[in-house]
C-alpha cells in the first residue's frame, strides 16, 4: 500500500467520541451551587398571577414565595434574588413603599428567612423601579431627571430596611454613581457588617428586559439610558468595575447576560472577586417562546445557554430557571 500521509494524525474528533469521553474532557460543568433564583412577590393577591411574556414565571403570594424558596433550596440552588411588586396604590414620587419596613419587599424577605435561615442566601433587590409611580430607578428633579444624589439617600434607607427584614445580600441595581459605597455605609452604619453587596457593575440599557416590566408592573415610559450602559460600550464597564471595587462591592454583576458575554470574560479575567451574571427575562423569553414554536429543544438551549455563561467566566448565575436545570443537574 501507499502512504497515507495526507490523512491527519491528529484527530480532535477522537475526545468527542462517546458521552463518557466528552463528560470527562469537559472543561465547564454546570452545578445547582452556580445557580440564583430571580422571584417576584406581589402584594394583595391571594394567587400567584401568571406572567404572560415570561411563560412558567409567576407574581408570587407570600405564600407561594416561601414554597419556592423552600424548593429551590432543596434542589440545591444557592440563592434567591427577591424583587417587590407593590399595589398600585402605593406607588408614589420617591417609592416611600421601598423603604418601608412593612412594605411588600421587607415582608416577602422576612417570611423567606424564616422559611429558610441560612440554608438558602436571601437576596434582595434594592432599586426604586418597582415603587416609583414614574417608573425610575430613582427619584426625579424638578427638571424632571433622574437625581443621582438625593436617590443615594433613599438607596441608604433601602439597603438598612432590606438587611433589618432579613437580607443575606442587598444587589444595588439603579446605576446611581455612588451607589456602593454609600449602601455599604448604610449597612456598616447599623452594625450589618455582615450583609454581602452585590454590585449591579455592568448593567446595559436593553430591550431584552421588556419581559420583567410586565412582571413588575412597570410604571415607565421612555427608557434608563441616562443612567443604564450603553450597548456599544466596553471600557466604561471596566470604568465602573474598578469604582464597584472600590467602594467596597463583594461580588460584581454583568447584566444581562447572553448579549454581552465579552463584558463578562473582560470582567472575569480583570477582578479577583466572584463575578455574577444575570441572565434576564428576555433571555428567558426567547427561549420559551421558541420551545413553544417548536423551533428548538428547550432543555438543550437552556443548558447551552447557561455553560456559555459559566464558560465565558461567571461564578454565579442568576436564571429564571435555577430551579429546575438545578433539579435536572442533581446536587451532586
Ligand atoms: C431594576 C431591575 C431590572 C431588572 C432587574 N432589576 C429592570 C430594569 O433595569 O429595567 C431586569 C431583570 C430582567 O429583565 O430579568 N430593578
Amino acid at each position: 500500500m501507499t502512504t497515507y500521509g495526507h490523512f491527519p494524525r491528529t484527530r480532535p474528533r477522537r475526545l468527542r467520541s462517546t458521552p463518557a469521553m466528552r463528560r470527562m474532557v469537559a472543561e465547564t460543568r454546570l452545578h445547582p451551587a452556580d445557580l440564583v433564583l430571580p422571584a417576584f412577590v406581589r402584594e394583595g393577591v391571594s394567587e400567584p398571577v401568571p406572567i404572560t411574556a415570561m411563560p412558567g414565571v409567576v407574581q408570587h403570594t407570600r405564600d407561594s414565595l416561601r414554597k419556592a424558596a423552600v424548593e429551590a433550596a432543596e434542589a440545591g440552588v444557592s440563592g434567591i434574588m427577591l424583587f417587590g411588586v407593590p399595589e398600585e396604590a402605593k406607588k408614589d414620587a420617591t417609592g416611600s413603599a421601598g423603604t418601608d419596613p412593612d412594605g411588600i419587599l421587607q415582608v416577602a424577605l422576612r417570611d423567606v428567612r424564616a422559611e429558610v435561615g441560612d440554608d438558602l442566601l436571601v437576596m434582595s433587590d434594592l432599586c426604586l423601579d418597582e415603587f416609583t409611580d414614574h417608573g425610575h430607578c430613582g427619584v426625579l428633579d424638578a427638571a424632571g431627571r433622574v437625581d443621582n444624589d438625593a436617590t443615594l439617600h433613599r438607596y441608604a434607607e433601602m439597603a438598612r430596611t432590606q438587611a433589618e427584614a432579613g437580607a443575606h445580600v442587598v444587589g444595588p441595581s439603579g446605576m446611581m454613581d455612588g451607589q456602593i459605597g454609600v449602601v455599604r455605609d448604610a449597612l456598616d452604619g447599623i452594625g450589618r457588617e455582615d450583609v454581602a453587596v452585590l454590585a449591579y457593575t455592568a448593567k446595559y440599557a436593553s430591550a431584552f428586559y421588556g419581559p420583567f416590566r410586565e412582571a413588575v408592573g412597570s410604571s415607565l415610559t421612555g427608557d434608563r439610558k441616562t443612567y443604564q450602559q450603553d450597548a456599544a460600550n466596553t471600557r466604561e464597564s471596566l470604568r465602573e468595575l474598578a469604582l464597584d471595587l472600590a467602594e467596597g462591592a463583594d461580588i460584581v454583576m454583568v447584566k444581562p447576560a447572553g448579549p454581552y458575554l465579552d463584558i463578562l470574560a473582560r470582567v472575569a479575567d480583570a477582578v479577583d472577586v466572584p463575578v455574577a451574571a444575570y441572565q434576564i427575562s428576555g433571555e428567558y423569553a426567547m427561549i420559551e417562546a421558541a420551545a413553544e414554536k417548536g423551533w428548538i429543544d428547550r432543555d438543550q438551549a437552556i443548558l447551552e445557554s447557561l455553560t456559555g455563561i459559566k464558560r465565558a467566566g461567571a461564578r454565579v448565575i442568576l436564571t429564571y430557571w435555577a430551579t429546575e436545570t438545578a433539579r435536572a443537574l442533581g446536587r451532586d
